[in-house]
């Protein structure tokens, strides 16, 4: 018998490649800001089927990304092929990069930093091959303000269903805050892009710079339920 690589999700791995197709004009457009004015040497992690490659700018030297779901990464190769900028493809996980210290000017995490099995060190890797004043930029799903639907995405979370069918996604996490460990803030937005209630929503974009030569990230105090308290979004 073969066993199946830990990072296979074939089923969802299918859906999301189908269903992007039908999100490509909405959230292209928050792609393409994503990578807005992006140059030089860029990693992006979890790059699922590839729809941010579209939007890499002419500036772009290079794009490392990084996917370790077979399905989503043979379709990657398959994007790269299309993309107006040089990109290369590999397996591997946000929590062990395969990367020299400082080898990226630019990082992008987009709807990845939901499904690491660990955001911290993810963040923490992302940081250490950011090269100093390099930026991450970033486009999840956060949890939401409202009492009542955070209370729903922790529920949904913490019942291992919903991670199981959306392939290790989670609903509730604050990456704002994660983000802040590591990185300065620059920016950062939250949009709605569904329906208030919906568990997978609302999203923030931004833009994070790695200030400071260290590759130290902040360690601050959790609450009981092991997240840091919400910061204000600009
Ligand atoms: C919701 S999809 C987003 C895909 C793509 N980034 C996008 O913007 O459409 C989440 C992606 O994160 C990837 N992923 C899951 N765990 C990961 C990990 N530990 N490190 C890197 N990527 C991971 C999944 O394989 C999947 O491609």
């Amino acid at each position: 018998m073969t066993s199946r690589p830990a990072q296979s999700h074939p089923i969802f791995a299918r859906v999301y490649a189908f269903m992007s197709r039908f999100g490509r004009e909405t959230v292209g457009r928050y792609r393409q800001e994503l990578l807005d004015g992006v140059s030089g040497r860029v990693l992006e992690i979890g790059a699922g089927n590839g729809d941010n490659f579209a939007h890499y700018p002419a500036g772009v030297s290079e794009v490392v990304a990084v996917e370790p779901e077979p399905h989503l990464r043979k379709l990657a190769f398959a994007a790269a092929a299309r993309a107006p900028v040089v990109i290369s493809v590999q397996d591997g996980v946000g929590e062990r990069l395969p990367f020299a210290d400082g080898s990226f000017d630019v990082v992008v995490s987009s709807l990845v930093l939901c499904s690491v099995a660990d955001p911290a060190q993810t963040l923490a890797e992302l940081h250490r091959v950011t090269r100093p004043n390099g930026e991450l930029r970033f486009f999840e799903h956060v949890r939401s303000s409202a009492s009542v639907s955070a209370m729903l995405q922790l529920a949904l979370d913490r019942s291992l269903i919903w991670p199981f069918m959306a392939g290790g996604c989670h609903c509730a996490r604050q990456t704002v805050m994660e983000v802040e460990r590591c990185f300065t803030i620059e920016r950062a937005r939250e949009l709605s892009l569904a329906r208030p209630w919906a568990p997978v929503n609302p999203f923030v974009i931004g833009v994070a710079r790695r200030t400071g030569s260290t590759a130290e990230p902040r360690v601050e105090e959790r609450d009981q339920a092991g997240t840091p308290p919400r910061p204000d979004l600009a």
